[in-house]
């Protein structure tokens, strides 16, 4: 265990007898006291199983460079800090953060005492960015960004959450009987089989989210943290992601990251450029509600871009409703 020593708190608000906190590396009897302190502000967010976080933290691969730092007070964790490679910009020193103190011990410095620990670590790994993503009816968490130089990069993430119950066929149903007569059949990965190459192709349609094409040498440089966090991470399985397929080559994707055990995050879901406006996507997105219906699941959690007008309309005709709203912070570190 690394520690790092007590912190004196300095003044302000007595917490009993004004004590000391000690500030170390997570320890694995730590998960479900962290959990709970994220469970505290995220009731109406993703559900987070102690069984998940310990998924999520098992990777022991070199280049995952993530860690997890806890203050315990009184012998109980009072808060963590956590940082990770934010592996989908394709850049490595770009570094995602998440601190989180549990309230009832908010505001006696804790979270900056979290953060100067992080920074000093993140440093000497070389890190030259962090993002992270702030509720945005958070009035702490949003202040707390800005007074450690975060500055909002005007990205903003609606969540939604459906009751599969409640999910609306639509015309969705009958999509994906129109696309095959179009020639592009959906099928799940573990039925398209699919070599290297054809994984290669997956994570171009990954990537083709914007304006711009990918870039080939990112997309190159960043297949193993790709394939790792898309198609082999905890929660994720080939029998829950499907392909559309034009011929053999794929042009769209959706997939489930299972969270709980009646509930999934329907990820990412992408169309290539090329075959936009075509229903592929609701068709995709049906797909996942068919199977996970039929697997006992009960909620759906995703979330997309506040400006994505086309993917918020596919949410909202299948039911969707929304959830909290998380905005971007990113500051360059030196
Ligand atoms: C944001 C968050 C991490 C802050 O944690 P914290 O331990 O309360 O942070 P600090 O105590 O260092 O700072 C919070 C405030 O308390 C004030 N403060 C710190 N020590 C104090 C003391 N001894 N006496 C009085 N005020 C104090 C700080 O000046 C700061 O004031 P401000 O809000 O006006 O800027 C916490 O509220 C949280 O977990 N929120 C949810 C998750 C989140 O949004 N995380 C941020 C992005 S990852």
């Amino acid at each position: 265990m690394t520690e790092v020593g007590e912190i004196r708190i300095p003044h302000g608000k007595p917490f009993g007898p004004v004590g000391s906190l000690t500030l170390r590396s997570r320890r694995e009897e730590d998960d479900p006291r962290l959990v709970e302190i994220y469970s505290l502000r995220e009731g109406d967010s993703l559900p987070l199983t102690v069984e998940r976080y310990r998924a999520e933290h098992a990777g022991k691969e070199p280049d995952r460079r993530g860690e997890v730092w806890v203050v315990e007070m009184g012998g109980r964790p009072a808060g963590f800090g956590r940082f990770s490679p934010a592996w989908w910009t394709g850049q490595p020193d770009i570094y995602s953060v998440e601190i989180r103190i549990d309230p009832a011990y908010g505001r006696r410095g804790i979270g900056t005492r979290l953060f100067d620990q992080l920074r000093s670590r993140l440093l000497e790994l070389g890190a030259t960015r962090l993002v992270s993503w702030v509720r945005a009816d958070a009035g702490d968490g949003l202040r707390f960004a800005a007074r450690h130089g975060f500055v909002e990069t005007g990205e903003v993430i609606q969540e939604y959450r459906l009751s599969l119950r409640e999910a609306k066929r639509g015309d969705a149903g009958r999509l994906e009987e129109r696309l095959r007569h179009e020639g592009v059949r959906i099928t799940s990965l573990a039925e398209a089989g699919g070599g290297e190459a054809f994984l290669r192709d997956l994570q171009h349609v990954w990537a083709d989210s914007g304006e711009e094409p990918p870039d080939p040498q990112s997309l190159r440089h960043s297949f193993p943290s790709w394939r790792r966090e898309v198609l082999d991470g905890p929660g994720l399985s080939p029998e829950t992601h499907w392909v559309a397929l034009d011929g053999d080559r794929p042009v769209g994707m959706t997939f489930l990251r299972r969270l709980s055990s009646d509930a999934a995050e329907n990820d990412y879901t992408g169309v290539a450029a090329s075959h936009r406006g075509r229903g592929i996507a609701p068709a995709l997105k049906w797909k996942a509600i068919e199977w996970a219906r039929q697997h006992g699941l009960n909620k759906f959690h995703t979330s997309s871009e506040v400006g994505n007008a086309r993917m918020i309309a596919i949410n909202r005709r299948l039911g969707y409703q929304s959830g909290p709203q998380r905005r971007e912070v990113a500051r360059d570190l030196s």
